[in-house]
């Protein structure tokens, strides 16, 4: 019933020459065996030579970070619009790093949120808690701080556009991945307080993926879980071996 979904996040890897060999590699692999929708997210400056390479492939463009806003004096930020107009379809939003090295804050996030489903950019909205609060045992509490003060305040119409992604910080890049139990644990929370929030047919139809340390040897058990409808992945998404791996354990 949801959309599962495979997301690598590049990050700040990859020049023009690394971002055209790793797509070529990824147009090579035949991900119709897989359920899972394919997402990228390269860096800013590759994205319109991946829109060029992607052209007659299923794999989608994501970026990695909007601006609120349409256009003006904002040096150095790049417009919803400007993403459109190079063939992004998604936006990863509220990323851990975003929040916390760019100091992102929630209400900066909810603008973005806003910029992008008014731009038709489909949503990838991050969430998660560090280590600190994790051994607190407040997860549960910042995962729902964070979609209220960050996502809650779109309709229930415009939730058909959002993918949130689960990403506890003391898993990414870490090579520690939370466990299947308490990935599918979380899942099921955050599935619940979209139910709250919205309805159980929202709830039940929004894709939440799972982030932090996912590798070829470990997706299968995380996406076996029954509110776990995928990845977003770092590290193990710039190997384009690596990355298919992962995308056919669905
Ligand atoms: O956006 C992706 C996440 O930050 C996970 O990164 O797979 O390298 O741990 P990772």
């Amino acid at each position: 019933m949801r959309t599962q979904i495979v997301a690598g996040n590049w990050k700040m890897n990859c020049d023009l020459d690394e971002s055209q060999h790793l797509l070529n590699a990824l147009k090579q692999k035949d991900f119709s065996k897989s359920n899972a929708e394919v997402i990228v997210a390269p860096p800013f400056t590759n994205l319109y030579a991946a829109h060029k390479t992607l052209e007659n492939s299923s794999i989608k463009i994501s970026s990695q970070n909007i601006n609120e806003n349409d256009k003006g004096a904002y040096t150095g930020e790049i417009s919803p619009s400007m993403l459109k107009s190079v063939g992004v379809e998604y936006a990863i939003i509220g990323h851990s790093e975003r929040r916390a090295i760019y100091e992102e804050s929630d209400d900066l996030l909810a603008k973005k949120v806003t910029a992008a489903l008014k731009h038709d950019l489909k949503v990838m909205f991050c969430i998660g808690e560090d280590l600190e609060k994790r051994k607190a045992d407040k997860h549960f509490e910042v995962v729902e701080e964070q979609l209220k003060n960050g996502l809650f305040h779109i309709d229930a119409s415009e939730m058909k556009d959002v993918v949130i992604a689960y990403e506890p910080v003391w898993a990414i890049g870490t090579g520690e991945t939370a466990s299947p139990e308490q990935a599918q644990e979380i899942h099921e929370h955050i599935r619940k307080i979209l139910a709250k929030q919205y309805s159980q047919e929202i709830a039940d139809q929004t894709s939440i993926l799972y982030g932090g340390s996912v590798k070829p040897n470990n997706a299968k058990e995380i996406f076996a879980k029954k509110d776990v409808d995928g990845g977003l992945i770092g590290g193990a998404s710039l190997d384009a071996d690596s990355f298919a791996e992962i995308v056919m354990s669905f």
